[in-house]
């Protein structure tokens, strides 16, 4: 195994470790609703967003331990927008991270409840990172940044003109819209939070932003390259979902060939600034242009 790969390897674990630490539990009479938050979590997942955030954080000499709460809000917010994403009223997929997905194991109710609390519980994570010894500053600015990148103008913002465009024809404008916020935001939102929790300056935070927007896209359209050529169980997940669900997608508008082209000039522009901003990293640039290329 290359010396990258076990770094990567190495990453994957200390991130699984944080998403652990911070996970909702109740022995309670609720404990459904926690059961069911841990349930999406816990699944798996690549775990890229947190991994991402920690690079960066180290990238730019941070020290905390307590940034590992950020790291596990981050994963937070993500999955619990894989769990709204699965809903019949949404996507309607039944599978996800080789599982049945929240709603098909506990239930409507409880998936939409699940989605929200892990929303919550995301902040409740973040809020004790200045326990932990956060700069009281950099977890303000963190928790803005997450709060803007998931929410209207962030994740949820795209993921809504997703839904109500699904079906009608899109504009190449409005489908990179779409990518930018649906996905491209919580990447943006992972490198910035690494950056800022660092201590990063603002030219910084927003070089960080727009790296994270070019590996967003690159990530969104192998998504899509995916949904089309995997397998069901390389991917856990279904396959043909944008299809089923007649959504315009970079491989539909674009065709599968181009959509490869885009992937990897999206990839490689992010890998240069990537580069530009970092000299010395080893690792950030070969993440970046791993997620482009990857196969689940
Ligand atoms: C899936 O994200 C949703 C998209 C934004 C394409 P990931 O591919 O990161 O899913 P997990 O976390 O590994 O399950
Ligand atoms: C993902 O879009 C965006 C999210 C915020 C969940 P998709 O609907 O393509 O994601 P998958 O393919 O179900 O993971
Ligand atoms: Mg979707
Ligand atoms: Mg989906
Ligand atoms: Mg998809």
């Amino acid at each position: 195994m290359s010396a990258w790969s076990e770094e990567f390897q190495r990453r994957q674990a200390e991130a699984e470790q944080a998403v652990q630490r911070f996970l909702p539990k109740s022995a309670a009479l609720q404990r459904t609703l926690a059961d069911a938050s841990c349930y999406s979590v816990e699944a798996g997942g690549k775990r890229i967003r947190p991994l991402l955030m920690k690079a960066v954080y180290d990238s730019f000499g941070g020290r905390e331990r307590g940034m590992e709460a950020f790291m596990a809000a981050m994963e937070m917010i993500h999955s619990s927008s894989l769990v709204h994403d699965d809903l019949p009223c949404i996507d309607n997929d039944e599978l996800r991270r080789g599982r049945p997905s929240v709603w098909k194991k506990f239930g409507f109710d409880i998936a939409v409840l699940a989605g929200d609390n892990l929303e919550i519980e995301a902040f409740h994570a973040a809020a004790q990172s200045v326990q932990e010894g956060v700069d009281p500053a950099r977890a303000m600015a963190a928790l803005d940044i997450l709060a803007r990148k998931s929410a209207t103008e962030g994740m949820l913002g795209g993921q809504s003109v997703d839904v109500e465009l699904t079906g009608k024809p899109l504009s190449r404008e409005q489908l990179r819209f779409i990518y930018e916020k649906k996905t491209g935001a919580l990447l943006e939102a992972s490198m910035m939070i690494g950056c800022a929790l660092a201590g990063g300056s603002r030219e910084e935070i927003e070089a960080c932003e727009k790296i994270g927007s070019l590996t967003g896209l690159a990530f969104q359209i192998r998504d899509d390259i995916l949904d089309v050529t995997s397998s069901e169980q390389e991917l856990g997940k279904p396959i043909g979902s944008d299809e089923k669900n007649g959504k315009t997608t970079w491989v539909s508008l674009y065709g599968l060939q181009k959509a490869e082209t885009d992937v990897d000039a999206f990839s490689r522009e992010a890998v240069e600034r990537m580069r530009r901003l970092r000299p010395e990293d080893t690792f950030l640039p070969g993440l970046i242009a791993a997620l482009a290329e990857r196969k689940h």
